[in-house]
């Protein structure tokens, strides 16, 4: 089969869920597809990179790698989160390596040019000769970190890449208006909650697997004896969104036995277990 029709021929997998084939190997496995894909879906519309939570005060830093670039997710002084390319605009030098507070600024570890939190260059030690530290081609307003187009919902972390995607609020309203009640961080957090997985595997695998609970009574048998097959139902909005719900979320215990996760505040009625 052509490399062609596996990469743009899409429509047996966009027949209603009854008549539909799953997508074709190459989409989990090609080099050449996952860089096309990457391109259309994970750049040009909003991606999901990081928490909040994940630098909670001002000045945290966090060096994030996101489709072979390097980028920076910071809480600036101010308390906004940031998303800037983790370059240096004198010599391309990656800035941050490791997650850390900035004290002042943070500074290019090469020749010492330092932006602020906010991406803004603020001084350039020497670049106009020893003991100059102006010079009248650096103009410094000019020369600010490269920010990425970010947008936090329910302190998610969302990036696009491209930066011309419609506003964030418009592509994902109806996603936003299904969650409106939910009016607190999607993300419990905390150190002894958190937990990182690291997939060798291509992410929509990750993501489908996650949409479906026909797996439950084979693959997680102690989660089926309180989480049951028939306790889950589908989320799918055709072309905007899907996913998985539960009807027993107050059944997840913690180790010791207490309840896992707390109630939302200030739910309606339809919201409650069924
Ligand atoms: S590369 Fe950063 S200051 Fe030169």
């Amino acid at each position: 089969m052509a490399k062609d029709y596996i990469q743009t021929d899409i429509t047996s997998v966009q027949q209603s869920v009854e008549q539909a084939n799953g997508l074709a190997n190459a989409h989990y496995i090609d080099p050449a597809v996952f860089a096309e894909e990457s391109e259309a879906v994970l750049k040009a519309t909003w991606a999901g990179l990081a928490v909040g939570a994940d630098v909670p005060n001002p000045g945290d830093a966090k060096p994030i790698q996101f489709l072979g670039m390097p980028l920076l997710l910071i809480r600036d002084k101010d308390g906004d989160l940031r998303v800037f390319e983790n370059i240096c605009r004198h010599r391309g030098m990656q800035l941050v390596h490791e997650a850390k507070t900035i004290e002042g600024a943070i500074r290019c570890p090469y020749h010492s040019w330092c932006y602020s939190t906010k991406g803004k260059l603020v001084s350039t030690p020497h670049v106009g000769g020893a003991g100059h530290n102006t010079h009248p081609s650096i103009v410094k307003d000019d020369l600010g970190l490269n920010e990425v187009r970010s947008y936090v919902w329910r302190d998610v972390v969302f990036i696009n890449i491209s930066g011309d995607a419609p506003d964030f609020t418009e592509v994902h309203a109806d996603l936003i208006a299904r969650w409106s009640e939910f009016d607190c961080s999607l993300y419990h957090g905390g150190a002894d909650s958190r937990f990182e997985l690291e997939l060798t595997a291509n992410y929509k695998l990750a993501v489908e697997n996650y949409c479906e609970s026909y797996h439950l009574p084979w693959v997680h048998p102690g989660l089926n004896s309180y989480s049951r097959l028939e306790d889950h139902y589908n989320i799918v909005e055709y072309g905007k969104f899907s996913g998985q719900g539960t009807l027993v979320y107050r059944q997840f215990k913690a180790e010791d036995g207490s309840a896992a996760f707390p109630d939302f505040p200030n739910l309606s009625e339809k919201w409650n277990e069924g």
